[in-house]
């Protein structure tokens, strides 16, 4: 009988090792454990692309926002640090193009508004304000207030999606009215969100928090009110990985997360055209 117990948990034990030791592959220390579905209930939006980038090593310094250009096709990483370019551009296939260090100093977060005839590219630089509210800029805890809004973006029925981590949630506004919509505390008890999108396809809003090396998935809630977060899918980072801010090329359905533990960029495709691009 005790050999018996022996076996089996030798046999546990081995299977362990082997999965980790699968999914724990790659470049110097850091590439991800990637537990997508931690419980049985969670279903694997995305995979780890390992063929992103080409070589880890054009991560010189340490990445704090990546913003992905859909129409052209470009990939923007803004990373901290000295002697170092402060901006790359790779390509979706992870070459890099371009590099540059003139007129950024320190970038926190970045936002690509190009078209096909016109590439822009907005960073924010620490020390000038990061966000632009239009609405409720008061700091606070109350409905409407923020404490550190880390991250925005917007739905396709108009909401507009505030991360706002020191007071552990996000709040939704109507993107015309100002209008407070709802928030979302539930999800964040352990630790705000640094970054939040929706994936291609609008189904999901997800989030990424910092310390907790996580990214979460929710079920995108139709116009009107949002309801409660429930989180439908994870991906866990290995331990002090940081996703800091991340973003989603619409045409691919990819992810890009800048991890700021790690120092470098990962991208994440969708593992079937259920999460993946425009109108599937
Ligand atoms: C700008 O980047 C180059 C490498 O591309 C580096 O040699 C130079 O020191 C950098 N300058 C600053 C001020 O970081
Ligand atoms: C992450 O942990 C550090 C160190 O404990 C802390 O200073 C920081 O506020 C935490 N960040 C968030 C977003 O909770």
């Amino acid at each position: 009988m005790a050999r018996f117990w022996v076996c089996a948990v030798a046999a546990v034990f081995s299977l362990a090792f082997l999965i980790l030791h699968s999914c724990y592959c790659g470049p110097p220390m850091f590439r991800n454990f990637v537990f997508v579905n931690r419980w049985t209930t969670e279903k694997p939006l995305y995979r780890l692309d390992l063929d992103w980038p080409k070589y880890s090593e054009m991560f010189t310094g340490t990445p704090f926002c990546v913003a992905v250009d859909s129409p052209n096709g470009l990939v923007y990483v803004a990373q901290r640090g000295d002697n170092i370019p402060k901006m790359l551009v790779l390509s979706e296939d992870g070459h890099l193009l371009r590099a540059w260090n003139y007129t950024v100093d320190t970038p926190h977060g970045m936002f690509a508004a190009s078209t096909p005839y016109e590439q822009t590219v907005w960073i924010t630089d620490v020390g000038s304000d990061f966000m632009m509210l239009w609405l409720h800029g008061e700091s606070g805890t109350g409905p409407t207030h923020f404490n550190i809004p880390h991250s925005v973006t917007l739905d396709s029925t108009g909401r507009v999606w505030v991360a706002d981590r020191g007071n552990k949630r996000i709040q939704m506004f109507d993107k015309v009215t100002g209008e407070w919509l709802g928030m979302w505390d539930d999800c964040f008890t352990e630790e705000g969100p640094s970054s939040v999108r929706f994936t291609a396809d609008g189904k999901y809003v997800f989030f990424a928090q910092l310390n907790l090396s996580r990214l979460s998935f929710v079920a995108a809630p139709p116009a009107g009110s949002v309801g409660r977060c429930s989180v439908v899918s994870t991906i866990q980072l290995a331990d002090q990985v940081s996703p800091h801010l991340v973003d989603v090329d619409r045409k691919t359905g990819a992810i890009y997360v800048a991890e700021i533990g790690a120092k470098q960029v990962q991208k994440y495709v969708p593992l079937s055209s259920s999460s993946s691009s425009l109108g599937s």
